[in-house]
């Protein structure tokens, strides 16, 4: 049999939506009966905050919680997205203008939930992005590292810590692209003479599985699961995945069976399975290859650098 890496890129092509497109595009969502399951649950009197909540998968989970009763801190980039979005779903969504691409901000909007009376039923950790070009952001770190991984653990550690989300859920949107990779360091943050995306996002979809388990707290009834959503028809797929917007047009997901997930697992709050990536309201299997099953470190090693990354942020705003 062919080797994968002997292949022709055809062939490739025809092996990798042959083997995800019939269960991640909206064809696995109906063949799981998942439309014909609506979910009725009230989150009535919860908080939640999402991230990215202005488009895509999060305007889909925001203006869920919302419509079944959750006061939903909305957090987005733009006044005019979040307007929009304020607009659609009424009063329950209280938009919060953060670029949460920064550790910063991130800290920043911690302070911002404890200011606001520091308690969260649910928090979905949703942003994530995946960028073909090397970039820095203002503080000094790749971009997606930041955006995927640094600013998630900035908020949520900051959060636990201060015991906001004491009792309640923290939901990652990972994603499928998480089987490219074992669990690895070096790829975390990729220098620019060898970086690639693709493989970066992989990492931190990867990383953000490692660290939900870490974050899965029985002393505090926290639990923290890694979802992913399927191939949904979002902004982000259209710039960093044209292709797969080509090939599958109208058979993507919408933002709404995107979020689906999150609203259940929100909803019926099921006993942690560790290593479980949550799709179409069911634990499954983080792996699709036998390659990735070995980790090239161990999950302390990720959580160090990131606690150092944060510090080294803390650190500068102090001697600012
Ligand atoms: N779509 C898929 O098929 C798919 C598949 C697997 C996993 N996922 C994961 O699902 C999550 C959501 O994906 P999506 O496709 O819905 O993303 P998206 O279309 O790119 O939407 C992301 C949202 O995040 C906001 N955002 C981006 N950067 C921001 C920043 N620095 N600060 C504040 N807000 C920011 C955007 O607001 P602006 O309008 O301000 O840019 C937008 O509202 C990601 O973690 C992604 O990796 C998606």
């Amino acid at each position: 049999m062919t080797k994968p890496a002997e292949m022709p890129m055809w062939m490739k092509v025809v092996v990798f939506y042959g083997r995800f497109a019939p269960s991640f595009t909206a064809v696995g969502y109906v063949a799981r009966g998942l439309p014909l399951r609506p979910l009725h649950a009230s989150f009535k009197g919860q908080t939640w905050l999402v991230t990215g909540a202005t488009g895509g998968i999060g305007k889909g989970i925001a203006l869920g919680a919302a419509q079944r009763g959750a006061t939903v801190l909305a957090v987005g980039r733009q006044e005019s997205t979040l307007a929009t979005l304020r607009n659609e779903g009424g009063a329950g969504i209280v938009p919060l203008q953060f670029d949460l691409g920064l550790v910063a901000a991130n800290l920043a909007l911690a302070d911002e939930v404890k200011r606001r009376g520091g308690k969260l039923e649910v928090l979905v950790n949703n942003i994530g992005m995946l960028d073909h070009t090397h970039r820095l952001n203002p503080e000094g770190f790749e971009g997606t590292y930041a955006l995927n991984l640094l600013c998630h653990f900035a908020l949520t550690e900051t959060l636990t810590d201060a015991g906001v989300l004491d009792g309640g859920i923290i939901i990652n949107m990972a994603s499928g692209g998480l089987y490219n990779t074992a669990l690895s360091l070096r790829r975390l943050e990729q220098k620019p003479e060898r970086y690639s995306g693709v493989m970066a996002y992989a990492a931190h979809k990867r990383a953000q599985l490692a660290l939900a388990e870490r974050w899965t707290r029985p002393e505090r009834r926290l639990v923290s699961y890694t979802m992913h959503p399927g191939w949904v028809a979002t902004q982000g797929v259209s710039t960093a995945l044209p292709d797969l917007e080509r090939h599958l047009g109208r058979a993507l997901r919408t933002p709404a069976q995107g979020g689906d997930t999150a609203l259940w697992l929100a909803a019926k709050r099921p006993a942690p399975v560790p290593g479980a990536l949550w799709f179409d309201r069911a634990p499954r299997a983080a792996h699709a290859y036998e390659s990735t099953r070995k980790p090239e470190v161990e999950p302390d090693a990720i959580y160090a650098k990131l606690t150092a990354d944060v510090a080294k942020v803390r650190s500068a705003a102090g001697s600012a």
